[in-house]
């Protein structure tokens, strides 16, 4: 099990209005405070739609979403620099299933940040990171009412799929 951190995963994505996020996975130690700040301040809809039923989100939770690992429990976050204070705007992690090599996605990007282009850039770099580190498949289960995560997933490769046992759409990326 890895707990090295890896700098190698670091970048920089550029968002549709010309401002930059800096990309890298989640230092837990660092990022606990902003991660909580993060996620308590999403509205209802992108709580609900990040989590499929809404979430409250307590310091419990996200000391929970802080345990990764960089190899079955990975994450990465976005942050910007705002009038010179860092913060958390998107979260992307994967849990990967090692006797399978299947890897379960989501993201969220804050309200504050969305439909500037960095959903989709995020989660297509958490792919190439999956792919990467060896994960054979992606997967994700979406409401069928969430139109834009849908449009996103289908512009990546990601085949989508009703569901009949769970009620929601299945979206499945194979990377080998
Ligand atoms: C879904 C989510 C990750 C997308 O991130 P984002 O930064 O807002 O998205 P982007 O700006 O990169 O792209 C949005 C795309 O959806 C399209 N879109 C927006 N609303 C849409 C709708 N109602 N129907 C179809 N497409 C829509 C946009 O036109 C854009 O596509 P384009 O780049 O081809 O023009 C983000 O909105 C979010 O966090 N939502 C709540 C949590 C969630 O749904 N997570 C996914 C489940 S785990």
């Amino acid at each position: 099990m890895s707990l090295v951190y890896p700098a190698h995963f670091e970048t920089v994505i550029k968002m549709r209005d010309g401002r930059e996020a800096f990309v890298r996975p989640l230092k837990p130690d660092v990022d606990r405070e902003k991660l909580f700040e993060m996620y308590s301040t999403l509205s209802k809809e992108t709580n609900y739609y990040r989590f499929l039923n809404y979430q409250p989100v307590t310091r419990w939770i996200v000391e929970h979403w802080c345990d990764v690992n960089y190899d079955d429990k990975m994450a990465l976050v976005a942050i910007v620099n705002e009038n010179g204070r860092e913060r958390i705007v998107a979260d992307s992690r994967y849990y990967l299933d090692k006797k399978t090599g299947e890897a379960e996605i989501a993201i969220v990007v804050h309200d504050d940040y969305q439909e500037k282009g960095l959903g989709t850039k995020l989660l297509s770099y958490t792919i190439e990171v999956a792919k990467k580190s060896g994960v054979k498949k992606l997967y994700a289960y979406l409401s069928p009412t969430n139109r834009r995560i849908i449009h996103v997933v289908k512009k990546l490769g990601f085949t989508v799929k009703w569901v009949y046992e769970v009620g929601e759409y299945g979206a499945e990326l194979p990377l080998q």
